[in-house]
């Protein structure tokens, strides 16, 4: 159940980065908003259950990375509503270096670390 659910928030955040990549969070709204809902809620149900026996630095960087993540959510939310096209271009750049630092310490931590 834990590694399923790992593996969905996977599915969801690569999604979630094709869809900013792809420059389609407009076009796609609703799968855009339900994955980084879901991605929250998995995110969360990650976080209790990975917290039991953390190895080195987890706190820490878990601790930054969901804070990474709900910029990405945030921005998913503004480019779902729309803005003017300089606006979406910084929005969507900043989520890029998020998402993909977001993805980089889970990955880390769900691989390597244990
Ligand atoms: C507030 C929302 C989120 C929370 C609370 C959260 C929390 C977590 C936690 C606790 C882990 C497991 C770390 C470990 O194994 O010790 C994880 C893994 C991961 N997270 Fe998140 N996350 C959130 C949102 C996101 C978002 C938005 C993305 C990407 C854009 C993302 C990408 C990943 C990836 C790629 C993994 C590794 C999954 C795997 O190896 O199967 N997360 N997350």
């Amino acid at each position: 159940m834990n590694d399923t659910l790992l593996y969905l928030h996977l599915a969801l955040s690569v999604l979630l980065f094709a869809l900013l990549v792809a420059s389609r969070v407009r076009q796609w709204r609703g799968l855009a908003v339900t994955a980084a809902l879901l991605l929250a809620v998995t995110g969360a149900h990650n976080f209790m259950t990975r917290m039991k026996s953390p190895p080195p630095g987890w706190h820490a960087l878990v601790g930054i990375k969901i804070l990474l993540a709900l910029h990405v959510i945030a921005v998913v939310f503004l480019l779902a509503r729309g803005g003017t096209p300089e606006r979406e271009r910084r929005w969507r750049l900043g989520a890029l270096v998020s998402a993909a630092v977001t993805m980089g310490i889970g990955l880390y931590y769900s691989n390597f670390a244990r």
